[in-house]
């Protein structure tokens, strides 16, 4: 007998009780039987085909007298029992799906089977319940990236990448990483030779009451999938380093900070500015990534780097979003299943001020009144700001212009999400 793990998944009919009658089918059959399996994990569908519902995924530890190929043949008859039609579309809805993750330690690279499973590194949903049962192979399959954690030790790799003349791109995150951030990575490793994940959360940009203790963590987790994305190295230095007892300097950029989140986190952007003005000068990079969904953060990036003459290009990325349209965010964890859906009214309302304005509705005071109305029919939501500005300067406007911003910051529940649109009349 030789020791298995299989990926399940389900997002059709009864989950719950499909995951459950394939451990049992699994541990029924001759050859095999099932040590351990995970709690199940509610996930959201990738690739958005159709309507796909959410998903809950887990892992099974097996053993298991089948050759792989036996093994497989197995899985499949399973998965018919169960239902699945085959062949589907790719990411197409399944009542099962049973993937052998790991076979012993055995590597098998034929057409029909390839074990360990290829793109096992990329999905956090099957890293996770197998984190559950196998926390050692998580823990090995994270030790396969370059994490530095020191800021010599990042100086040091990065004089040796400029030495042979790599261009440097530079992506840098609060880590617990999704497929926003893991966009960036791509689009880093696609424009330059090296591409450095930066994960730090950092102090000094949440203020007293806010979320630093209990923000997400997992660094096993995020050096994997960073990695896969393109990553070359990560960077996760420790909070005593980047501000030893002694720290006293600080990054203000003016004005643009005044508005949205600046007005509502007071202290925020200068933690920002500083922690990335820090960053960029111990990875010095040629190109910084940064995504949409953080708006505001951007365009304070950029000011600062214009205005401090600093040698790097900013590249500011799409929001990457839920099939819902839920923009994708670390913070999107702390969500309760009621939460959750409704915390897509975010995105919704949004979409709906868009097709105002589409049809000529260029009264500023007008759609915010609509967007409101549509957030608050949600019971868990909070409304902290909803602002229409220049979505160059950030200033109020009263009517709808070129390019004019829509961004909105909400609770929903105790979590503050934030979204944003831009328009161009
Ligand atoms: P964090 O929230 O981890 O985000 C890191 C980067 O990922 C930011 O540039 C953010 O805009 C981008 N990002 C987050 N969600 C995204 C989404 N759904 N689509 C596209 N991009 C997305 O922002 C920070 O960390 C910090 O403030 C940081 C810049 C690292 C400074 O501490």
């Amino acid at each position: 007998m030789v020791t298995c793990y299989i990926g399940i998944g389900s997002n059709l009919g009864d989950r719950e009780n499909n995951i459950k009658k394939a451990l049992t089918l699994l541990h029924g059959c001759l050859n095999t039987e099932v040590e351990k399996a995970s709690a199940f994990y509610e996930t959201q569908p990738q690739g958005c085909p159709g309507n796909a519902g959410r998903f809950l995924n887990a892992a099974a530890k097996i053993k298991t007298a089948f050759s792989p190929r036996e093994l497989l043949r197995q899985l499949q008859s399973i998965e018919k029992q169960l239902g699945r039609i085959r062949p589907g579309k790719r990411n197409s809805s399944r009542s099962i799906d049973l993937d052998i993750l790991f076979y012993n330690n055995q590597k098998i690279s034929l057409p029909s089977l390839k074990i360990p499973h290829p793109r096992l590194r990329q999905r956090a949903f099957v890293l996770k319940p197998l984190k559950e049962i196998a926390p050692e192979t998580i823990r090995s399959l994270a030790k396969e990236t370059k994490i530095i954690s020191t800021l010599s030790g990042m100086r040091g790799f990065i004089a040796k990448e400029k030495a042979q003349n790599m261009t440097i791109g530079f992506v840098p995150t609060m880590g617990f990483l999704h497929e926003g951030h893991l966009s960036l990575i791509r689009q880093a490793k696609k424009d330059c030779d090296t591409c450095v994940v930066s994960i730090f959360v950092n102090p000094i940009q949440f203020g007293p009451q806010e979320d630093y203790k209990k923000y997400p963590r997992d660094l096993e987790q995020d050096s994997i999938l960073a990695k896969s994305a393109g990553a070359s190295c990560v960077f996760y230095p420790n909070a005593k380093d980047m501000y030893p007892p002694d720290y006293l300097t600080y990054v203000n950029v003016e004005k643009i900070t005044d508005y949205l989140c600046g007005a509502s986190r007071p202290g925020h952007f200068k933690g920002v500015a500083t922690v990335v003005t820090k960053l960029f000068n111990i990875i010095q990079p040629h190109i910084a990534y940064f995504g949409q969904k953080d708006y505001q953060q951007a365009l304070v990036i950029r000011k600062m780097v214009e205005d401090l003459n600093m040698p790097i290009t900013i590249k500011t990325m799409p929001i990457v979003r839920e099939c819902d349209g839920l923009a994708m965010s670390s913070r999107n964890a702390y969500l309760t299943t009621q939460e959750r859906a409704d915390a897509v009214v975010l995105y919704q309302s949004l979409q709906k001020a868009r097709e105002m304005v589409r049809q000529g509705q260029h009264d500023a005071r007008i759609i915010k009144t609509a967007i409101k109305t549509a957030i608050l029919k949600k019971k868990t939501a909070k409304i902290e700001y909803i602002s229409v500005a220049d979505a160059r300067t950030l200033e109020d406007r009263e009517v709808f212009r070129q390019k004019t911003l829509i961004a909105l910051a909400v609770w929903i529940g105790r979590t503050r999400l934030i979204d944003n649109i831009i328009i161009e009349v």
